[in-house]
């Protein structure tokens, strides 16, 4: 094989080049054979440039779809241009061609365009990958990490790597285990992030720490949750809440800018956790649309209906000009979604060619339809959707969850804009009024705010902290907060939750201990990369957004992994399988 040559990727080639002898390397993406002229499109990975073959003069019928070739030729201006290409105004008039390794027939097509499933694509990842639209999302990806090195090496934060072999980080998942073979019967977990490395960081006096860090969290997986994902975790020294977050929003303000160049006004909106989920029912709130929840307690209890009567909570959203879409079929569509978000008590007003419609109906006198008319300013082409609960968190979770849906199938969404804004004020635990106990809403090292310390062990439920969540275009794109440094309040948020002196000792003694040696006051965040690539590139999946993801079953189709191993690997650490 002759040395290979090349003058230009794809993608730099321009009308500018006419004329110009250049030679490429690349995949045959799509050929035409049309008698006399053969048209190949090149891929390579700056993008796609047609070919053109005199049938006369060359024979390149051996080269198929996805072979990789090297090619020489020269610049012409194409008289038609291809609007959908960015080298669309040229191509090349072929010279020489090379094969340098061939294809088979691909599993998939590959293409913007392909109709392979994802499994498929999945199996095939280098293939997937090999799609222009693949490669512009980790491509995007990229260049968010590049734009957060530049910015955080630029205010003095330092990378520093923490274990991956380590013990459980209370993050709220389950752990991904790691059997030791020298320690029998031991087992290291994988980090659902450094949280407490980064703190221990701060102890040892590095004040700016910056980690494009892998965390494992074997949790239900979501269109936005990985068993392995990756974080751009921060961690800061003597900065307040307000500093962190002015920083913060420098740092995303030039992500968008670099990646996309999106300009982020700031500052940017904090919007208080309680507005958060009694307006628009989310503590991840979208804000492009309104639809906003309304509390209608007041007026619903004084009707007939009894599960009003023994409701402590009844709110409701309403949607304009989409009556007549309000078919049974549909509202059985929102059921499905309101059953998962223990809506169980549900209902619809229909404003319709001047007719109300409802199973309800019979309940509600001209009063009440009156009054909730004008609280929802609705019109004649109006629906309302009510929900009612003894349970505040499913009304306000569940309207939530609808108002996300209604958005999304009735387009009210306005995709060329972000909507980035700050939730603050969390509350520091989240309470189970059935077992009367609290887990915490971030992570137990979160600081309670100072004026509500005094509340911390007789009433943790109505303790808030200084807590923050990066909000953007509905997804939780990253959260934070300040961190308790005093290990007297450390010790009895872990009483708190229910640990006792010695299990406090024993899982987080060497944590506490570094509290006695003059810990500085700090406060950190992550970001979630891949929710970060996902908004930029504007798709919904996360798997999109890693080159190598796993399925919604926690499988790699590709390697097959997680694999049994052998029986000889099994005795060595000492482990029993059970089989069923
Ligand atoms: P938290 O648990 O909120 O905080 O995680 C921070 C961000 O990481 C992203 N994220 C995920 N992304 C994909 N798949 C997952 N399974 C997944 N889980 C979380 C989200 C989330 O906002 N140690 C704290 C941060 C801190 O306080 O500094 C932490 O991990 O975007």
């Amino acid at each position: 094989m002759q040395e290979i040559k090349r003058t230009y990727y794809n993608n730099e080639l321009s009308i500018k080049n006419v004329g110009e002898h250049v030679y490429l390397i690349g995949w045959v993406a799509k050929k035409r054979d049309l008698g006399s002229i053969t048209f190949i499109d090149l891929r390579d990975t700056s993008g796609i440039v047609q070919l053109i073959v005199d049938n006369e003069k060359h024979d390149f019928k051996t080269v198929k779809s996805e072979y990789l070739i090297h090619v020489s030729g020269t610049v012409m201006k194409k008289d038609v241009p291809n609007k959908n290409l960015k080298t669309g105004e040229i191509e090349i008039a072929l010279d020489s061609l090379e094969i340098i390794n061939e294809a088979e027939t691909t599993p998939m097509i590959i293409d913007d365009n392909t109709d392979a499933l994802e499994d498929l694509r999945l199996k095939y990842r280098y293939l997937d990958l090999r799609r222009p639209c693949m490669q512009e999302k980790l491509k995007l990806r990229a260049k968010v990490v590049k734009a957060v090195h530049e910015y955080l090496d630029s205010k003095n934060f330092y990378e520093i790597e923490t274990p991956i072999l380590t013990l459980s980080t209370p993050e709220g998942a389950r752990d991904y285990l790691v059997p030791s073979r020298v320690n029998k019967g031991q087992f290291y977990a994988l980090p659902q992030s450094p949280q407490l490395f980064k703190q221990l960081l701060m102890v040892a006096g590095f004040e700016r720490y910056y980690q494009v860090a892998r965390c494992f969290r074997d949790e239900d997986l979501r269109a936005d949750r990985q068993p392995d994902f990756t974080q751009i975790d921060i961690e800061t020294s003597f900065l307040n809440q307000e500093q962190i977050l002015e920083m913060m929003e420098e740092l995303l303000q030039k992500i968008f800018k670099e990646t996309i160049n999106y300009d982020v006004k700031l500052p940017l909106r904090q919007m208080q956790y309680d507005e958060a989920v009694n307006v628009y029912g989310s503590d991840k709130p979208d804000t492009r649309f309104d639809l906003k929840l309304h509390d209608v307690t007041d007026i619903l209890k004084t009707t007939e209906f009894g599960v009003f009567q023994n409701s402590k909570f009844i709110k409701g959203i309403k949607i304009d000009n989409v009556a007549a879409t309000f078919t049974r079929k549909y509202q059985d569509n929102l059921n499905l979604t309101a059953k998962k978000f223990n809506m169980n008590n549900y209902f619809f007003i229909k404003f319709e060619n001047g007719t109300v419609t409802s199973s309800i109906l019979k309940f509600l006198n001209e009063e009440v339809i009156e009054s909730l008319k004008s609280i929802f300013e609705a019109s004649d082409n109006t629906v309302i959707m009510l929900a009612a609960s003894n349970n505040k968190r499913d009304v306000n979770f569940g309207l939530g969850a609808l108002r996300t849906q209604l958005a999304k199938e009735f387009d009210l969404i306005d995709k060329n804009v972000h909507d980035l804004l700050w939730v603050v004020d969390w509350p520091l635990f989240a309470y189970d009024e059935v077992t009367k106990t609290v887990s915490p809403e971030h992570h137990p090292f979160t600081r309670p705010k100072d004026e509500d310390l005094h509340k911390l062990m007789t009433h943790p439920e109505e303790v808030r902290a200084y807590c923050y969540d990066i909000v953007i275009n509905g997804y939780e794109a990253g959260g934070g907060s300040l961190r308790i440094y005093d290990g007297k309040v450390q010790n009895q948020i872990f009483q708190l939750l229910g640990f006792t002196q010695e299990d406090i000792q024993r899982k987080f003694g060497w944590f506490i201990d570094a509290f006695k040696y003059g810990t500085p006051p700090h406060a950190g965040i992550a970001f979630g990369l891949e929710r970060l690539t996902m908004v930029l590139s504007k798709t919904d999946n996360i798997r999109d957004v890693i080159a190598f993801p796993k399925n919604l079953k926690a499988k790699c189709p590709m390697t097959n992994a997680p694999q049994e191993v052998s029986d000889d690997q099994l005795e060595e650490l000492s482990i029993k399988v059970i089989r069923d």
